[in-house]
């Protein structure tokens, strides 16, 4: 889908970003400032979310990919950790059934044998149930973390070059992007972090090579789909060169 819009007079035809990335920050400070537990935070970070889910599919994104869980947060307590998944296993057991008539494709990165059992389960039926839907790819990132998917990329084509006798010296970027666990999905066009802070905590760091970046100190829960708009035009107002003049 495109967008038309009115610029100095002129009308520009501006195409909706094919790939949007989130790093859905700022969940525990919403919730500390209303003196509100720090799951408070996530639950209406979960919220939010719907919100922006429903919102790229209705623009006709192709690809939403979110941080909902690094392999960096298990370090938070026994407590956040399970409020986060049950919050994760609610999510999906509440929206499945408009996620599937929205034509959504559930996709998950990152190792998902180290969730909870019932996170899990709850994950692999949704994948299964949107399997053949052929709208936005609601991607979610979960026990992910891009140092580790980069190794374990090298390691599997090593091994697969190896095993068949191949040569590793004529290994391509593009060869080695599909061992990733986007392959074959284009590079976030857009890579968007909310409540205030400027880093990729390890975030899809071979793709984002090309991706412009947006921090904004908007707290998650408080993204809106007016917010993403405003994203949005932000990435309209950048000239993308990738390396040329
Ligand atoms: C970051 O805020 C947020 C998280 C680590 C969890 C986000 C998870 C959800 C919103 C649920 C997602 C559900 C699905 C199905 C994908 P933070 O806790 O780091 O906030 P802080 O920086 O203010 O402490």
């Amino acid at each position: 889908m495109s967008l038309t819009s009115k610029n100095n007079g002129a009308e520009e035809n501006r195409q909706v970003p094919q790939h949007i990335a989130i790093i859905m920050d700022g969940n525990g400070r919403w919730a500390q400032k209303r003196g509100m537990p720090r799951i408070a935070g996530h639950n209406s970070g979960m919220k939010a979310l719907k919100e922006i889910v429903r919102a790229c599919s209705d623009m006709g994104v192709k690809y939403l990919t979110v941080y909902a869980f690094s392999t960096e947060n298990w370090k938070r307590s026994f407590e956040e950790v399970s409020g986060i998944f049950k919050i994760m296993v609610l999510y999906i057991h509440k929206e499945l059934k408009e996620l599937t008539e929205e034509n959504v494709r559930i996709n998950v990165i990152g190792d998902l044998s180290r969730i909870p059992s019932d996170a899990q389960k709850a994950m692999n039926h949704a994948l299964k149930t949107t399997e053949e839907n052929t709208g936005l790819t609601f991607n979610i990132a979960l026990n992910y973390g891009g140092r580790s998917e980069i190794v374990e990329a090298a390691k599997k084509l090593y091994n697969e070059k190896t095993g068949s006798g191949g040569s590793l010296d004529d290994i391509t970027e593009e060869e080695f992007g599909k061992y990733m666990s986007t392959g074959g999905v284009p590079d976030p066009d857009i890579i968007i972090r909310t409540g205030g802070e400027m880093r990729l905590s390890n975030f899809l760091l071979w793709q984002c090579a090309y991706s412009e970046f947006i921090f904004t100190d908007i707290f998650w829960p408080d993204f809106s789909p007016e917010e993403l708009a405003k994203c949005i035009d932000e990435f309209y107002g950048r000239h993308r060169r990738y390396g040329g003049v």
